[in-house]
């Protein structure tokens, strides 16, 4: 008891100095399940590897459930109450919103029928695009970024762009500028020294994108707004804002037209970029591994066949498409820090103390590669989502979505672009490696997530 007492009051420890990605994903190595990084004047304390991992975000999960301070995201109006979803506090305004957005994204389908016609729809525009291609190489980011953009576009707005659209390319790419930006080494800066938002030029460089992105998204609203009748809903803003009626006299609601524009922006943000780098981990495995791909395209032969588009109902009938696609989330470690977590209370993880407060990442790379969990930790191996008679089996460490109560709010929208726009794909193409270009390498960039390095592919159509 004393032994543990006496342990309890430490804090875990850790390498000196500043951290970055790569080296944090490394240093589970050296300090074990539960260290600190000190980064400048503030410790992260890190959780690694499936049981610490299973202990606290799973079991515990509310204990960690708040989300730190970023004060860069505070001069794009994330303050007070007005968080969005992704940034917000482990309070009310995130529980209503959270309550919101997935009651709003079932009823337009999310999980039924409706939804799944639109990216059925969606996947038959890609495969226009990608046969328009004929047979030759490209890149395949762009149009695949398109096609999962116009998703959450057809949710937010209710409407698709066409991909030559210079408006929908100039928005996407300002998606992807305001990523970039805000994961940049800049915004960690201003992050870690908050008198730096004071300083206009910094704050502009950092934020532009993402006030352009703003700009478009206002337009949008206010679009809205001019046409919108409460007994015919539309879209998520339609819904938002008969929300925003509904509580119009409750003065400590958070539904307003401020939160509005940053929750449409997180559903843009999370959701596009992720399932996005997810289907372009999918081809680079496929032209990497062609007996791998052939064995997909055989089951969708055998229980889809060439004609009948792909429905979600063909998951349970397809053991091994299904095996794929969770090794590709499993391998590409999209996401490998998660986003920070903030402790809400004191708590004791593993015999070490953690104050509340605290800024916590979990460390979900170390679980999807955990050595004592996975058969190949570091191959691209589908036969770890598959017993010995071919059934499917889920897997507890299978956590790409991360897991307890900030758990991607868009995951089962997420599963569904990825069996329909994968099994669509592969049912009319083979894809190859073109003939002039080097094998393409495996290893990722860094960055906040982890993607494939671009690559080229030639799709040839399956006759
Ligand atoms: C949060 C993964 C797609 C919306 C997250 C988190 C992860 C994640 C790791 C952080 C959870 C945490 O803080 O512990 C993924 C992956 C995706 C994907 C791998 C695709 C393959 C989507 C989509 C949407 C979405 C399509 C859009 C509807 C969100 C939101 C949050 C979130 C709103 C914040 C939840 C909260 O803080 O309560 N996602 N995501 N994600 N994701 Fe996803």
């Amino acid at each position: 008891f004393v032994k543990s007492k006496k342990k309890c009051s430490q804090f875990p420890p850790g390498p000196k100095g500043l951290p970055f990605l790569g080296n944090i994903l490394q240093m589970s190595k050296e300090y074990g399940n539960v260290f600190s990084v000190q980064y400048f004047w503030k410790k992260y304390v890190v959780l690694n590897g499936f049981e610490a991992m299973k202990d606290v975000l799973i079991d515990r999960s509310e204990d960690i459930a708040d989300r730190p301070r970023f004060p860069i995201f505070e001069t794009v109006g994330y303050t007070g109450e007005n968080k969005g979803i992704v940034l917000a506090r482990y309070g009310n305004s995130w529980k209503d919103h959270r309550r919101f957005i997935l009651t709003t994204l079932r009823n337009f389908g999310m999980g039924k029928k409706s939804l799944e016609e639109t990216v059925t729809e969606e996947a038959q525009y890609l495969c226009s695009a990608f046969m328009s291609k004929k047979g030759h190489p490209f890149n395949p980011h762009y149009l695949v970024n398109n096609a999962v953009g116009n998703i959450i576009c057809l949710i937010a707005f209710g409407n698709r762009f066409e991909y030559d659209d210079h408006k929908f390319q100039q928005l996407l790419h300002l998606f992807d500028a305001a990523l970039k930006a805000e994961s940049g080494f800049l915004a960690q800066i201003v992050n870690e020294f908050p008198i730096l938002t004071n300083i206009p030029w910094l704050v502009d460089r950092i934020m532009e994108p993402e006030r352009n992105v703003f700009a478009f998204l206002k337009e949008m609203i206010s679009e809205h707004k001019k046409t919108w009748n409460p007994n015919y809903i539309r879209d998520f803003i339609d819904a938002y804002l008969l929300e925003m009626e509904k509580v119009k006299e409750d003065s400590s609601s958070t539904f307003n037209e401020a939160n509005l524009l940053l929750i449409t922006n997180d559903l843009f943000g999370a959701g596009t970029e992720t399932t996005t780098t997810t289907l372009r981990w999918a081809l680079l495995y496929m032209i990497l591994y062609p007996d791998i791909q052939s064995k997909v395209q055989e089951e969708i032969d055998q229980v889809i066949g060439r004609e009948r588009k792909p429905t979600m109902g063909d998951v349970l009938k397809m053991p091994y498409t299904n095996a794929v696609i969770h090794e590709v989330q499993r391998s590409g470690d999209i996401i490998p820090l998660a986003f920070p977590h903030m402790t809400y209370r004191d708590i004791e993880v593993q015999g070490f103390f953690i104050p509340k407060g605290t800024s916590i990442i979990t460390n979900l790379s170390s679980v999807l590669k955990d050595k004592h969990v996975w058969e190949k930790p570091l191959q691209f191996y589908p036969k770890h989502f598959l017993d010995e008679n071919g059934k499917f089996v889920k897997r507890e460490a299978f956590i790409p979505f991360s897991a307890g109560r900030r758990v991607c709010l868009g995951e089962q929208l997420a599963r569904m672009e990825l069996f329909l726009f994968f099994t669509t794909l592969l049912q009319q193409f083979t894809f190859e490696i073109p003939s002039d270009q080097p094998r393409p390498m495996e290893d990722p960039c860094y960055a906040f997530t982890l993607s494939p390095k671009p690559y080229n592919i030639c799709a040839v159509a399956r006759v």
